[in-house]
């Protein structure tokens, strides 16, 4: 399998601090629950806390809807949940990818009914392609129209989520 290049880490980067300086600027004098979506978003979590310039409280919920393929199985396996009580609180959900959209809206249903103050999403990557579910992203990092993506954090089936760069496998 062969990666191809798509999105070189200084764009990523770029585009990150963007988005750090828009939540600064939205959530100016609150202290939002940063929710990372575990495992993908390691990277883009961390960049992404790191250009804020506000206080916010991070956990992290891990919810898996694939198994070790490209495809979906059409599950929500929800591995862990945030230990943090939301309830009344502004929540921001930080997912790597949204495809199909399935594992998305199966989050913000789950924390919804916890009654947070107010909700987003915060997605660094929006693929078009195979989207099912209808989901709302309020700050979006870059939108792809299709191909499997690895790197930054990324995987297939575990492999090459340490690559600094986006990049499209090929087979
Ligand atoms: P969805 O439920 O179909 O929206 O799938 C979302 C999850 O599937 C993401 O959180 C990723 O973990 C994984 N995923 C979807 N597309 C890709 C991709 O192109 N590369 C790597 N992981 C992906
Ligand atoms: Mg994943």
């Amino acid at each position: 399998m062969k990666q191809k290049v798509l999105i070189p880490h200084e764009k990523i980067l770029e585009r990150v601090r963007e988005i750090s300086r828009q939540i600064s600027e939205d959530y100016w004098g609150k202290d939002p629950i940063l929710i990372g979506v575990l495992n993908g978003v390691v990277f883009f979590f961390a960049d992404l806390v790191m250009g804020l310039s506000i206080p916010v409280r991070m956990d992290f919920i891990k919810a898996s809807s694939y198994g070790s393929g490209m495809t979906s199985s059409g599950q929500i396996k929800m591995i862990k949940d945030v230990d943090l009580p939301v309830k009344d609180q502004d929540v921001i959900i930080i997912e790597d990818i949204v495809d199909s959209g399935l594992t998305l809206k199966s989050i913000v249903e789950t924390l919804q009914t916890r009654e947070p103050a107010s909700l987003k999403v915060c997605a660094l990557i929006d693929k078009g392609e195979r989207r099912e579910h209808q989901v709302d992203i309020d700050y979006c990092g870059f939108t792809v129209e299709k191909g499997f993506l690895v790197g930054y954090g990324l995987d297939f089936d575990e492999k090459f989520r340490y690559l600094r760069d986006i990049c499209v496998l090929e087979s």
